[in-house]
């Protein structure tokens, strides 16, 4: 079955999309500012008593991180570079979490000297570091779970502590000075499973209770992380949907009186908004009678597309060439095997697909400019234009 287009663009989305794009040269990804405008105010509208802090990841552009800004954002930092980015722009400390549970000492303090006191932790030697590095500052506990089979990009195993492991650090921060804040979890990203959420709630809730009843702490704050979907292949809930049963949920554990919620959205703020645009470098046969074709494209895990690892992300693949269409594996343009887009997972490519035409891979503004390589087989990392 061939896309359809307007299951993800509108016409008018997309042609100011394709006039960008036809000035230019392919590789490159397109972004739609106007998108992630709506995107963050969909989610406002589904949560409007969250806090949302960007996670900067997912494209840290300027044109992104300033429009976001903008909009009265905070942001989930992963490293110092990051940081130097976001400050650059204006951002206050204060609207900033350093969520990131791996870090150096010394970025620590860095981000203390900045301003920064809300940080991640899962483990009691990253605890120690924050205790000397930033004394006094808030500390919430990234807890592990469920919903790894069910997110297309899960996030679990690395990050994260056990239930009890995450108490005693709560306790061990406010022994060591610092301020036990909250705790926060990430369920996967493009999680599609939303009871996933329901599960990690209910998780939060107990270590909420005990720790008041067992050790006086009064926790402030769930960090609900990212995990809300883009639109791929893989069809899931709208976002309104997500946000009504994740609303209910938190209501059936913490009743009217919320506790402050911060949200991470990544992906899902800015991956419809973005089409990146390559052209058919070489369309070949394995054999005289193979059934498949294979379609090398100028872009390619290395370059942009390194979520198709294990075929985990399945981008909606437009070409305005129609007609019959056969099945194709499609690959990349790098001397490197393993630069294999599709495989397993059968894409339908027009019998009439030839060299020099367009795909335009749908759905692309997150995890692409940021994941490419910088000279991976002498390949330029890949362009980026925001309209
Ligand atoms: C700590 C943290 N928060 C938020 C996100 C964003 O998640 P998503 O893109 O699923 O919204 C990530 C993604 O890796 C993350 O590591």
């Amino acid at each position: 079955m061939p896309i359809k287009l307007e299951e993800y663009f509108d016409r008018d989305t997309f042609s100011r999309i394709k006039e960008c794009a036809d000035q230019h040269e392919t590789p490159f990804l397109v972004v739609d500012l106007k998108t992630i405008d709506r995107a963050y105010d969909e989610l406002v509208d589904g949560f409007p008593f969250a806090n949302i802090y960007y996670a900067v990841k997912a494209n840290p552009a300027n044109e992104v991180l300033s429009l976001l800004k903008n909009k009265g954002s905070n942001f989930d930092i992963a490293s110092i570079y990051e940081l130097e980015k976001v400050l650059a722009l204006g951002v206050k400390p204060e609207q900033i979490s350093f969520g990131n549970t791996i870090k150096k000492s010394r970025h620590i303090r860095a981000f203390y000297e900045k301003g920064v006191r809300l940080y991640a932790t899962d483990s009691e030697a990253d605890l120690r570091n924050i205790a000397k590095a930033a004394p006094g500052s808030k500390i919430y506990v990234r807890i592990l779970t469920e919903g790894s089979t069910t997110a297309d990009w899960p996030l679990s195993r690395k990050f994260g502590c056990q239930t009890d492991m995450a108490m005693d650090l709560l306790v061990l921060a406010r022994e060591l000075g610092l301020v036990p804040y909250g705790i926060s979890f990430h369920v996967g990203s493009q999680q599609r499973d939303i009871g996933a959420w329901d599960a990690a709630i209910a998780k939060v809730k107990v270590i909420f209770e005990r720790l008041k009843e067992e050790d006086g702490i009064e926790l402030k704050m769930i960090n609900m992380g990212g995990g809300f979907p883009a639109n791929y292949l893989t069809k899931t809930n709208t976002l309104k949907t997500y946000a009504e049963e994740i609303t209910r949920f938190l209501q059936e554990d913490f009743g009217d009186e919320l506790p402050e919620i911060i949200l991470e959205p990544g992906r899902s703020l800015i991956a419809n908004a973005g089409i990146l645009v390559s052209e058919v470098v070489l369309v070949s046969r394995k054999s005289h009678t193979a059934l498949e074709r294979w379609v090398f494209t100028d872009v390619g895990k290395f370059s942009g597309l390194i979520e198709t690892m294990d075929e985990s992300i399945k981008f909606p693949i437009y070409t305005e060439k129609k007609g019959e269409l056969e099945e194709a594996v499609i690959a990349g343009p790098t001397c490197d095997s393993a630069d294999i887009m599709y495989e397993n997972y059968k894409y339908g490519m027009p019998l009439n697909l030839a060299i020099g035409d367009r795909l335009y891979w749908l759905s692309t503004g997150a995890y692409t400019t940021s994941y490419s390589a910088i000279e991976f087989n002498g390949f330029p990392p890949l362009e980026a234009f925001y309209i």
